[in-house]
């Protein structure tokens, strides 16, 4: 699979629908590398990876780490870092944290959460060459400003919302935008009012690619499973079942055999 860029994620408009997956390591981004077309290093990673009760405790030097490991791995895809809380609430900080991550790492492209009132901030990147992911609906960052995780587009005021969300965000020069959390007609209406991607995650079909989170949609994660994943694997059930054949196999000395000693 060629690696895809900007320009083609956006012509991918209304002729393919794109493939993104988070990756944390190099190990999981080798395997997802030249499969998916996007390759996005969440800031999920503080919860899934990390342990944390949600987002906001990632920052630029997490990020990075990620990043850099993950771009070791993945060759073929698309790679995206996701801006960790607090790293972009001034135009100055943005760019240089922004900067740090084409310079210090080779991903692609960065992801901001927030729509119109991250407008000037976005527009400072995109002018200073820095090509960047919107991020709309339901924002991770803001769960405990906003006291949870909330579905949006369940009214008309938060339809009309993120409908101007998107149409700015485009104007500010985004290449494609994650809705996440959004009723599916609303994220729907979304997608036809711009002419970039919109990238759903618990945001239905009528979209034009889909995220997950890898551990999420390969059942590794167990605190607990959205509505919205699909569990294509059930990697926690196999690797407990592997784990304890290695305990029972040594347990019983059947490991190591004979092929497997020196
Ligand atoms: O951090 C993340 O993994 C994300 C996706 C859920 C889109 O932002």
């Amino acid at each position: 699979m060629k690696k895809i860029s900007v320009n083609s994620i956006k012509a991918s408009k209304n002729y393919k629908l794109l493939s993104m997956i988070t990756a944390y390591d190099y190990l999981f981004a080798k395997l997802f590398d030249g499969i998916v077309d996007i390759i996005l290093v969440g800031d999920s990673l503080n919860m899934s990876f990390g342990g944390q009760k949600d987002t906001l405790s990632a920052n630029m030097d997490i990020m990075l780490y990620h990043t850099k490991v993950v771009c070791k791995g993945a060759k073929n895809s698309f790679i995206i870092c996701d801006m960790p809380f607090g790293s972009y609430t001034t135009k100055k900080d943005a760019l240089k944290n922004s900067i740090r991550v084409y310079q210090e790492t080779s991903a692609d492209a960065v992801k901001i959460e927030g729509g119109v009132e991250k407008i000037k901030i976005i527009n400072h990147l995109v002018e200073n060459s820095i090509a960047v992911m919107g991020h709309i609906g339901l924002m991770p960052q803001f769960v405990r400003s906003e006291g949870g995780y909330k579905i949006k587009g369940k009214n008309s005021k938060e339809r009309e919302k993120l409908i101007k969300d998107a149409i700015a965000l485009e104007k500010a020069g985004v290449f494609a935008i994650v809705v996440e959390g959004v009723k599916a007609d609303v994220a729907g209406e979304v997608a036809k009012a711009v002419n970039i991607p919109i990238i759903g995650i618990g945001a239905g079909e009528k979209v034009d690619g889909q995220v997950l989170v890898w551990s999420d949609m390969l059942g590794f994660f167990e605190d607990f499973k959205p509505k919205f994943v699909r569990e294509y694997l059930n990697g926690a059930k196999l690797i407990k079942e592997s784990v304890k054949k290695y305990v029972a196999d040594i347990e019983e000395r059947k490991f190591p055999n004979e092929k497997e000693s020196y």
